[in-house]
Parts: structure tokens; C-alpha cells; sequence
């Protein structure tokens, strides 16, 4: 059930109705529902019962502490591309030795730190990464734990910015040179193989991509048995998809069970690394309309969220729903919905029809994933406060910025 429901032609989130929300704290402001996160994990943690398994939340699609610290509770182990992702997942709670570290640039202060703590395991991307991971892991007299992120070339029929296992894409290491980069790594003294890994994208719509790449890294991980390198676990990465508009992608339980289905007999773990689905329904994006503008050629609803704050519809021209958070019984018009800054791009939606008045509360739906995660401070605007709800309370989970911290860290030169 959606967390975020109208009741009597107001919108709620959980109990509590938003236009409180926004009255208290202002707006631009996300709101995220704690209830739809804890039911996202646990319908990947049911599916996967009676399995050795580890879900590494994707820290980049929401990396507040106060929902890492929710799901650290829940048992989740974090899938990571930073050491300042590192350190956010140990101050939430989370355990090192749950952590995936992904990414093609992982540098030395990284490799180094997440040594240091003892993550689960590293998803390598390059040779030159295997042999810098083992010069510091020699260095430090330890054993890295490490995958290889394998590029299956399947084409993942998202958006091609967030497709990543097709050939010509900088990710992973070409599945037909992985036999003999795992045969290099096993070589090095203080690498410790511990599975394979793939991602092929992100907001996968059908399974029939998960499943190709499953089916390729199974016949590698045959391949490597059969030269003695042994295979621990089979990390399957994110992407699974959600519903912006009217797509229907398919549930964790079905990918789950398609995944279970075809591992009968092995004695595989298995992880997966899910962002957006776990988050991108727990959250809305409340802005309010500042001005109504008239054209010739259309309609503006200028709002006080812009694209620094939700990127998503200005990079990606992802649809997501905008809906006034009353609803009133007019004639409805047509408007784009743009904000303050000074580009064309700089817009949520276009061709809406809408009820709306000046002053109106509008509701941006599924930007819990890659909304604040992805917001910057581009035309000095201070990022947007982050709340969540639980019931019928309300927890401020990141303060409004101020507009003194957009300069603070910024020096005038002597005179
Ligand atoms: N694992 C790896 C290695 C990844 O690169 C990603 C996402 C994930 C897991 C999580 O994928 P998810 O389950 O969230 O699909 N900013 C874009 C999405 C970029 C995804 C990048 N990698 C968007 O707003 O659509």
C-alpha cells in the first residue's frame, strides 16, 4: 500500500497530513515514510528465507543516516562508492562487515579505510584496481576480500544513462576477459576471491536482463571451479525497477524466485545491492507555487523547488507524478511546473494538467531515490530539509541549509 494517500482531498503521509508538514518546516522539503522503506527491505528479506544472503542497500540512492541507521536495524549491509559513503553507513550503525564497496575509481584513501574497518568484500572494476588493492593490502598485512564486477554485455533497456552492462560502457571487466583476469588475481598473495559481480542498470522494467546476466555469470562460475578458483557468492547488483507513471515492474518476490529458481543445487550466497527500490516510494518532494505564468504558447507553475533540488526530470527527462496536495474540484489546465534557476532545462514536469492557485502545495511522488541524494547547491539555493514520517509522528532528518553554510567553507584572498 502507497504511504502516501489522499484523504478527503488532502495528501498524507502515513497519518499525518502534508500540508502540516510544510507548515512547520517550509518548503522545499522531502518527506519519506518510514513504514514504505522497512516493507521495500523486508519484501526482499522474505523472498529470500532458507537462502545465505546479504541485501546491500545502495547507499547513493538515499544517504540520510537516519534511513541507513532504519535499515541497518532491519540487518542490511550497504553497497558503497565512497569512503564518505563508508563513513555515513559507521556512523548510521552499519556493520563494515556487511559492506560491498563498488565503483571504478576507488582511490587509495578508500581502498586504505575500508581496509582498515574490514569490509565484506570489494567489487573490482579494473586490473590496475586488483593490482592497487593488492599493493595496499600487502602494505597493511592484510587480505583484501574482492569480486570481480563482470560486464555480461546484456542490454538492460533502461535509460541510457543508467544502463552499465553493455560493452562500450566504462563499467566492470569484459565478460569474455574475466576467466583470465581471475586466474591474474588469484596470483596475488593478498587478494582473497570471494564471488562475482554484476550491475547492468538501473530501473529495469522486465526480468529477462537479470536473468541473461545470471545465466552468464553462472557459466563463468563453472569455468572457474573447473580451474580451482572457488566462487563464495553471486552479487546481482540493484536496478530492479519501480512505477513513476504506468510501468509495471515486476515485484522483488518475482525476481527473487526467477533468481532462486535457476541457483537449485549450487551452494552459492547471494547478494543483491537495491537502491530505488527501496526508496523511491518512500518519499515526495513538497514545493509551493510562487507564480502562475501565462503565454501565448503555455502555462507556467513557477515553484520553489528547482532542478538543483530533484535533477532527475532535467537530466534523465524522467516523468515523475506532480499532484496538488489539495485537491480542488476545477476546471483543470495545462502548465509546466519549472523552477527558479536560470536554465531552460530547470523544469519537473511539463504538460501537466493541473488544478493549481499561486500559493499551492504541490507533491512531487517517488523522489525518495536520487532525489536528495542528487541535489546540489547550484544558484546558492540551500538544499532542501529532509523529514520522516512514522505514523503520526514527524522527524526532521536534515535541517534546512542555511544560506551562511553555502560560503562557509569558501576564503577571500589577503589584501
Ligand atoms: N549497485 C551499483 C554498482 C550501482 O551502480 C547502482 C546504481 C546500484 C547498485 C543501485 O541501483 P538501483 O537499485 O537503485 O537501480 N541517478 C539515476 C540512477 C543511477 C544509478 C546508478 N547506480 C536515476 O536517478 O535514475
Amino acid at each position: 500500500m502507497s504511504a502516501f494517500t489522499y484523504q478527503a482531498n488532502q495528501l498524507y503521509a502515513e497519518n499525518v497530513p502534508v500540508i502540516a508538514i510544510a507548515d512547520q518546516f517550509g518548503t522545499p522539503t522531502y518527506i519519506y515514510s518510514k513504514k514504505h522503506i522497512v516493507e521495500q527491505f523486508k519484501s526482499y528479506q522474505d523472498s529470500l528465507q532458507g537462502t545465505t544472503n546479504l541485501i546491500c542497500y545502495a547507499v547513493k540512492a538515499n544517504s540520510n543516516i537516519a534511513i541507513l541507521n532504519i535499515l541497518a536495524e532491519l540487518g542490511a549491509g550497504f553497497d558503497i562508492v565512497s569512503r564518505g559513503e563508508l563513513e555515513r553507513v559507521l556512523a548510521a550503525g552499519g556493520k563494515a562487515n556487511k559492506v560491498v564497496f563498488s565503483g571504478v575509481g576507488k582511490s587509495f584513501d578508500d581502498i586504505t579505510r575500508a581496509l582498515e574497518v574490514g569490509v565484506y568484500c570489494f567489487n573490482v572494476e579494473s586490473v590496475n584496481e586488483l593490482d592497487r588493492i593488492q599493493s595496499i593490502a600487502e602494505k597493511m598485512g592484510k587480505k583484501a576480500p574482492i569480486s570481480l564486477r563482470i560486464n555480461p554485455d546484456v542490454d538492460a533497456k533502461t535509460h541510457p544513462y543508467i544502463s552499465t552492462g553493455l560493452k562500450e560502457n566504462k563499467f566492470g571487466i569484459d565478460i569474455a576477459q574475466a576467466e583470465r583476469i581471475y586466474e591474474y588475481a588469484a596470483t596475488l598473495q593478498n587478494l582473497d576471491i570471494k564471488g562475482i559481480d554484476c550491475h547492468i542498470g538501473s530501473q529495469l522494467t522486465t526480468l529477462d536482463p537479470f536473468l541473461d546476466a545470471l545465466d552468464r555469470l553462472l557459466v563463468l562460475t563453472d569455468k572457474l571451479t573447473q580451474k580451482g578458483i572457488t566462487i563464495e557468492h553471486l552479487d546481482l547488483g540493484g536496478g530492479l525497477g519501480v512505477c513513476y507513471n504506468d510501468e509495471k515492474p515486476p515485484v522483488a518476490q518475482e525476481y527473487i524466485q526467477a533468481v532462486r529458481e535457476r541457483l537449485v543445487g549450487r551452494d552459492l550466497s547471494l547478494l543483491f545491492e537495491p537502491g530505488r527500490y527501496i526508496v523511491a516510494n518512500a518519499g515526495i518532494l513538497v514545493t509551493r507555487v510562487e507564480y502562475l505564468k501565462d503565454t501565448v504558447h503555455k502555462n507556467f507553475a513557477i515553484v520553489d523547488a528547482a532542478m538543483n533540488d530533484l535533477i532527475r526530470p532535467a537530466l534523465y527527462e524522467a516523468w515523475m507524478n506532480i499532484q496538488p496536495v489539495i485537491q480542488k474540484q476545477e476546471q483543470p489546465k495545462q502548465y509546466d511546473i519549472v523552477g527558479p534557476i536560470c536554465e531552460t532545462g530547470d523544469f519537473l514536469g511539463k504538460d501537466r494538467s493541473l488544478i493549481i492557485n499561486k500559493g499551492d502545495l504541490l507533491a512531487i511522488f517517488s523522489a525518495g531515490a536520487y532525489g536528495f541524494a542528487m541535489s546540489s547547491n547550484y544558484n546558492s539555493r540551500a538544499r532542501a530539509a529532509e523529514v520522516i514520517v512514522d505514523g503520526n509522528k514527524v522527524h526532521l532528518i536534515r535541517d534546512r541549509e542555511t544560506l551562511a553554510s553555502l560560503y562557509a567553507n569558501e576564503h577571500l584572498l589577503p589584501h
